[in-house]
């Protein structure tokens, strides 16, 4: 019979015949563009201080107390392994912004539990929002990599949430002051609500992250963003395939020169900025963003932009706003590939106001200028036809030198209108009319 995992660390045994490989580091390859930091590229830790992480491997039993004794063994020059074949199930919220100069080697499955009257009272607050994580990553020099799976249990959440939709859903991977560090190779599963969420970062590079995990039941899997970033600047995220049904990237306020690159994103509500200015008082800031050589597949949109109005406006009952000040400038999309996207360009000021005269009387506050897209191809869906874009700002005063270059996206029918307002024309390849057909 196994010791129990508590003993065994107290002994620090290693585990039985624990026959390992350590993985390699990834390398990363920046492409097409460089960052504007360099990667992080710290020497090799010490192969003389190998933590491998026990596990009762039933599937049920907690060994969140393994997790930590093994990262608090390593920590600070060492390597953590999570074995090739064993599942690791966390049923405890871990604080991990203790972490610095340390390689963790997921090869196996970290699994969390199910228990989402447990992960509701002690999951981690962030400021933003109603967000949570089941554990915060921060610290310095921390890599994670391996190829194995971190899996969010998220069916019992998706069933939960259609029921109650104030249940608190963790995100997978909450990040909170986390700098100069990596996460790649790693297969992320069924996370209950968003994949990552990213505050207080700098200088942090995803790298092939590979995202999916559809619902099994009639309840959809709901909010589950790819990465939302947040008060956090230097950030890479690349070579990554997502497949969800929110946003594959979003910028949340406070996110600067950021790279977000060759990405294939299935199902996804498009690379957005925003939404921002829900708050009256507060002052939202996405500058210095670069999108590049993604491929967007049955989204609702490609590239989108979306700031509300200075007047209050509600796109449902439970998601209301309008009237916070800030600025979005210096964002490019480019070389986009649109498979059956509603818009391959939605850039809106009245995000939530339905009533386009009171969006211009009340010009948000919240400014958006330097806007480029350029080399977009393929076809859109049907939603919109014979719209394949659309361009609202509430004034000239508050938005402007928005320009859009070689775009060869038609809808199904042929056509390549977009709905302009506020807009220089002259600026946009597209043909603009005043058909308005709305948004999401
Ligand atoms: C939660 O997980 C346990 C152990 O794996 C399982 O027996 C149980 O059926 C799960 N409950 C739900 C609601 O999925
Ligand atoms: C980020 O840092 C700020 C300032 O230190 C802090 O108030 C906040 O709680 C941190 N976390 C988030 C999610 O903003
Ligand atoms: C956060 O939760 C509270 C209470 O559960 C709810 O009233 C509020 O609408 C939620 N806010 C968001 C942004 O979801
Ligand atoms: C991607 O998501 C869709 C819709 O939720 C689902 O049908 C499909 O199985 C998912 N693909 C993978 C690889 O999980
Ligand atoms: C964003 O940055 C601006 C300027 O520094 C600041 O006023 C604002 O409070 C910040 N917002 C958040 C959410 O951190
Ligand atoms: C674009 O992204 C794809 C993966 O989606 C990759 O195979 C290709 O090499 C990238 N192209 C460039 C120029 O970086
Ligand atoms: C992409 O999403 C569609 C549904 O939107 C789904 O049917 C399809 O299986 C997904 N493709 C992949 C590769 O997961
Ligand atoms: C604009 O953003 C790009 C990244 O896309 C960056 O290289 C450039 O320095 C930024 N320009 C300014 C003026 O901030
Ligand atoms: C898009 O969705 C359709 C079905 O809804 C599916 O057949 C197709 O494979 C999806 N595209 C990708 C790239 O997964
Ligand atoms: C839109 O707002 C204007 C200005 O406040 C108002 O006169 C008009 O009646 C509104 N239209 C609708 C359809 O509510």
């Amino acid at each position: 019979m196994k010791p129990s995992s508590l003993l065994q660390a107290l002994l620090l045994l290693p585990l039985a015949v624990a026959d390992y490989t350590l993985s390699p580091r990834p390398r990363l390859t920046p492409m097409p563009y460089n960052p504007r930091v360099p990667f992080p590229n710290p020497p090799p830790r010490s192969l003389s201080r190998v933590c491998v992480v026990n596990t009762h491997g039933d599937g049920f039993t907690d060994d969140t107390y393994s997790v930590l004794f093994a990262l608090h063994e390593c920590n600070d020059g060492g390597h953590v392994l999570f074995l090739r074949g064993e599942t690791y199930t966390i049923g405890s919220a871990m604080d991990l912004t203790f972490l610095k100069h340390i390689d963790i080697d997921v090869q196996g499955r970290i699994q969390f539990s199910n228990d989402t009257q447990y992960w509701q009272s002690n999951s981690f607050p962030f400021v933003f929002q109603n967000v949570t994580s089941f554990f915060k990553l921060g610290g310095e020099d921390v890599w994670i990599y391996g190829g194995g799976t971190i899996d969010g249990n998220g069916q019992v959440w998706y069933d939960e949430y259609a029921a109650n939709i104030y249940t608190l859903r963790p995100v997978l991977v909450g990040i909170d002051g986390l700098k100069d560090s990596v996460l790649s190779d790693l297969v992320l599963r069924h996370s209950p609500q968003y994949y990552h969420f990213i505050a207080n970062a700098s200088n942090i590079v995803f790298n092939n992250i590979d995202i999916a995990g559809a619902s099994t039941s009639k309840h959809s899997a709901k909010n589950t963003d790819g990465w939302d970033t947040y008060r956090s600047r230097d950030v890479t995220i690349m070579n990554s395939v997502i497949n969800n049904s929110d946003d594959c990237v979003s910028f949340k306020p406070n996110s600067t020169d950021i790279l977000v690159q060759s990405l294939f994103c299935n199902g996804s509500h498009g690379v957005s900025v925003g939404s921002l200015g829900q708050y009256v008082g507060t002052f939202d800031i996405v500058e210095s963003v670069m999108v590049s050589n993604i491929s967007m597949h049955n989204a609702s949109d490609g590239a989108r932009i979306k700031v509300w109005p200075n007047a209050p406006s509600a796109m449902s009952d439970d998601l209301q706003g309008g009237g916070g000040s800030g600025r979005v400038r210096n964002i490019t999309y480019e070389d986009m590939t649109i498979d059956n996207v509603d818009y391959a360009i939605e850039i809106t000021q009245c995000y939530g106001q339905r009533n386009l005269t009171l969006c211009q009387q009340y010009p948000s506050p919240l400014t958006i200028d330097d806007v480029v897209f350029r080399r977009f191809r393929g076809t859109t869906s049907r939603k919109y036809q014979p719209l394949v874009a659309t361009f609202a700002c509430s004034s000239p005063k508050v938005c402007g030198d928005i320009r859009a270059t070689d775009i060869n996206v038609v809808s199904p029918s042929g056509t390549s209108q977009a709905y302009c307002l506020n807009q220089e024309a002259a600026n946009l390849e597209l043909e603009c009319t005043d058909n308005y057909k709305g948004f999401r």
